[in-house]
């Protein structure tokens, strides 16, 4: 009787992990209208980023970019997306690291952010800078100190 009950419990934890993977796999189905507008544009820009110039570390950090956050979607969406600041990267690197089936460790998940970060800080300078100016000084201040720490990583190596 115990083994049967214990069948049920196990094929009901089944059933509900079941659930939630297939409601997560639907969550690009289901966003709203202007989110898929701007998914969307985003894609169609360059698919590829001329890391020529960078160092040899966050050359080695594009290689994980490009493996890793090409399984769902194009390289394009986060290429020529809006997020620019460190806590930005962080917070969405994390996000699609959550997702089922990501396959993206911690240490990857750092590579991939270290390497948003710097190349934001070069490529997007412009878009950086702005909402740097528009951010309040602690929030100003914390960003250009995490922007610092990968530039002190890996500058000139
Ligand atoms: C397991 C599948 C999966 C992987 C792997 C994945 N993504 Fe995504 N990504 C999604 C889905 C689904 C969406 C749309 C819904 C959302 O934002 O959660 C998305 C949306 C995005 C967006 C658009 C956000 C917006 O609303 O402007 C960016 C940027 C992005 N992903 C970056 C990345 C990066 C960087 C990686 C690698 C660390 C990555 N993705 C890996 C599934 C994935």
């Amino acid at each position: 009787m115990r083994s049967i009950i214990s069948i049920r419990t196990l094929a009901l934890a089944a059933t509900a992990v079941a659930i939630i993977w297939t409601n997560e796999a639907r969550a690009e189905d289901e966003l709203d209208a202007a989110t898929k507008a701007r998914i969307e544009k985003f894609e169609k820009g360059a698919t590829t980023i001329d890391i020529s110039k960078y160092p040899q570390g966050i050359k080695d950090n594009y290689e994980v970019f490009s493996q890793k956050c090409t399984q769902c979607h194009k390289l394009s969406r986060p290429i020529n997306c809006d997020y620019v600041m460190p806590d930005e990267w962080s917070r969405y690197v994390k996000r699609m690291m959550r997702k089922p089936g990501s396959g993206i460790s911690t240490s990857e998940a750092k590579s991939i952010y270290e390497f948003l970060v710097f190349d934001s800080s070069v490529r997007k300078k412009a878009q950086l800078d702005e909402r740097l100016v528009a951010a309040k000084p602690e929030e100003k201040t914390a960003a250009e100190a995490k922007i610092k720490e990968v530039h002190d990583k890996y500058d000139g190596k």
